[in-house]
């Protein structure tokens, strides 16, 4: 697994190697220990017998080559995953989310009978008003981050191709959950309402996403790598679609704060997308998907983790650009 320090990569660890997995497993997460990356967010498998970490880069060629070759599967959660950040500089979007897949697949390619399952986004559509993208939908990436993921998908969809490569690509809308960076929204927005801070809410606040707990995503990936089909796309969603608004007024409430002296309208994000939205027919269909999670609880129980878990959060750089307040 690599990116297995992160957000939803530890979130998957934990899943398969706790009580709920499937108990025949053992993992090995390649993890780079970005400013993302957070070896707490492993402590809880830290000492199972099927547990192994390794600090390194998914683009040292060397170094995954070697491990390919003790593997049979690989998980790619590895990338550089904020957009705001890719906006500022995009030099290590490429680096990481291109060269690294590459370098992943290349290997997985010479190792031969590899399976890899590649964790990609909605946001390599780009951004649709109405309806929703089924897979065969021409990719129209519009920001930095999600052309370098757009680029690693082809990229690993080539492999399959080309060399026969088992590659499954997922593309999930928006997680939320417990252990989220607070740069993403719903973290940042909670830790600062906990804090008395306001929120910078972009642009008009019309935005729209669709909101996917880290559970149903966990839930939608191992489907892919246990059933799925090589060289095959599966879409993820998690089926609640809120306008940033609507989302900024539900956290408002979790958290005990109120819109006047909360909420900041900020200068708009460069390029923002209006709305992501999957059409998960296939992964239903085929696989048997089907998100769980009810949005409200989820949200609550998110909320009640950053109260119950200051110690994770208070001492992080969230790293937010201050925004001109419109
Ligand atoms: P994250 O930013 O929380 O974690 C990324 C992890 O990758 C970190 O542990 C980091 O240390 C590691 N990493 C970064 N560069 C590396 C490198 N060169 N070598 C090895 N490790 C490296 O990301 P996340 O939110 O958990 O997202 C995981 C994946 O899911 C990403 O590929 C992202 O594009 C995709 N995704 C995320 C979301 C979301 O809502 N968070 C939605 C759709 C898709
Ligand atoms: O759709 C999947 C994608 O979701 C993933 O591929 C990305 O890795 C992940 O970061 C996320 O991208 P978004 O850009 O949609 O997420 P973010 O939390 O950054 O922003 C969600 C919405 O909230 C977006 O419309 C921008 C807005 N926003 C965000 C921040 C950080 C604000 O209004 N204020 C903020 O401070």
């Amino acid at each position: 697994m690599t990116g297995g320090a992160g957000f939803i990569g530890s979130h998957y660890v934990r899943r398969l190697l706790g009580p709920k997995g499937p108990g025949d497993v053992s993992i090995t997460v390649l993890d780079l220990l970005t400013y993302a990356g957070n070896p707490a967010n492993l402590d809880e498998v830290r000492d199972h017998p099927g547990f192994s970490f390794v600090h390194g880069d998914i683009c040292d060629a060397e170094l995954v080559g070697k491990l390919m070759v003790e593997h049979d599967q690989v998980v790619h959660f590895a990338a550089e995953s904020h957009v705001d950040r890719s906006i500022d500089g995009g030099a290590e979007f490429v680096r990481t989310n291109v060269v690294g897949t590459h370098t992943l697949v290349e290997a997985a390619h010479c190792a031969g009978d590899r399976t890899l399952v590649h964790v990609s986004t909605d946001e390599v559509y780009g951004s649709i008003d109405t309806g929703s993208w089924p897979e065969t939908h021409p990719l129209a990436p519009n920001s930095p981050y999600s052309a370098a993921k757009a680029s690693s998908d082809l990229l690993a969809l080539s492999y399959h191709r080309t060399h026969g490569l088992d590659v499954r690509v997922t593309r999930c809308s928006n997680n939320y959950g417990h252990h989220h960076f607070p740069e993403k929204l719903i973290p940042l927005f909670v830790t600062n309402l906990l804090d008395g801070k306001k929120v910078p809410l972009y642009g008009d606040g019309g935005n729209v996403r669709d909101w996917l707990h880290i559970d149903d995503h966990v839930q939608g990936i191992e489907l892919v790598r246990t059933k799925g089909r090589a060289g095959e796309v599966y879409n993820i969603g998690g089926g609640t679609e809120l306008s940033n608004k609507e989302l900024t007024g539900l956290l408002l409430e979790a958290c005990g704060a109120d819109w006047e002296t909360s909420v900041e309208y900020v200068e708009d994000r460069k390029g923002h997308d209006r709305r992501y939205s999957v059409d998960c027919t296939k992964i239903r269909e085929e696989l048997g998907y089907a998100p769980r999670k009810d949005f409200r609880e989820g949200l609550a129980e998110t909320v009640q983790w950053y109260r119950d878990n200051r110690a994770w959060w208070e001492p992080v750089d969230k790293g937010t650009a201050s925004r001109r307040v419109v």
